[in-house]
């Protein structure tokens, strides 16, 4: 990591409190299932931003313990649910070299994302202009950042549109887990270039371990 990006890096994380981990805390590290334990045993009224992000500041994933829940495709990046409740889910989305996210907002609910295996980048976008009776919009591009095992991270409520990449040059898979609460169905996914935005609805690739019946993993 050069010093600029490292300057970078941390001027954003001022500006918009992204989650790094400083060097001094003392971190648990955790089976996934004893993980999402912990997660959830944290009360409904405490479920919040700041005490979910210390929770994951707190607490990495062995991510040997992930097998179960990764599955690749050369189709698509992959979502793989590994706990919901009424309050949250927890899933992992697995990353093929080069595979990207849309850009897409969490339908205002908090998320919290770390990567236990492999980075990511993060390009957050800012919506200028946004017209539903005729669903275009103007969007342009704001902080990029990084995120890995080391660093998680969560959508800043006030910008919550972004897209999560893993380039080419990162030249590894990535295993990303993801908090979404509460969880939602469907999210709004923007088209820069056309400029417009619309609904998409979610799927699981697969669901506590098991594959969907239908998926074809390529
Ligand atoms: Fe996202």
């Amino acid at each position: 990591m050069n010093s600029f990006f490292f300057a970078g890096k941390f001027s954003a994380l001022r500006r918009y409190n992204f989650l790094a981990m400083p060097n001094q805390l003392a971190i648990e590290t955790l089976s996934i299932a004893d993980w999402v334990k912990g997660l959830a045993a944290i009360s409904e009224r405490d479920f919040t931003l700041e005490n979910v992000q210390d929770y994951i500041v707190r607490h990495a994933v062995r991510p040997e313990t992930l097998d179960n829940y990764i599955f690749y495709s050369k189709g698509n990046y992959t979502r793989n649910l590994i706990f919901k409740n009424d309050l949250f889910e927890c899933m992992t989305i697995c990353w093929e070299i080069g595979q990207h996210s849309r850009i897409h907002n969490h339908r205002d609910q908090n998320c919290w994302m770390s990567a236990p295996i492999g980075r990511l980048k993060i390009q957050n976008f800012r919506v200028e202009e946004k017209d539903a009776s005729c669903g275009t919009c103007k969007i342009v591009p704001t902080e990029i950042y990084e995120m890995d095992g080391a660093h998680p991270v969560r959508v800043n409520p006030l910008e919550p549109v972004h897209q999560v990449l893993n380039l080419p040059e990162f030249k590894q898979r990535a295993v990303s887990i993801h908090v979404y609460s509460k969880p939602f169905d469907s999210c709004e996914v923007y088209t820069r270039e056309r400029g417009t935005y619309g609904d998409v609805p979610l799927h699981y690739t697969s669901e506590y371990g098991k594959l969907h019946p239908d998926e074809k993993l390529l």
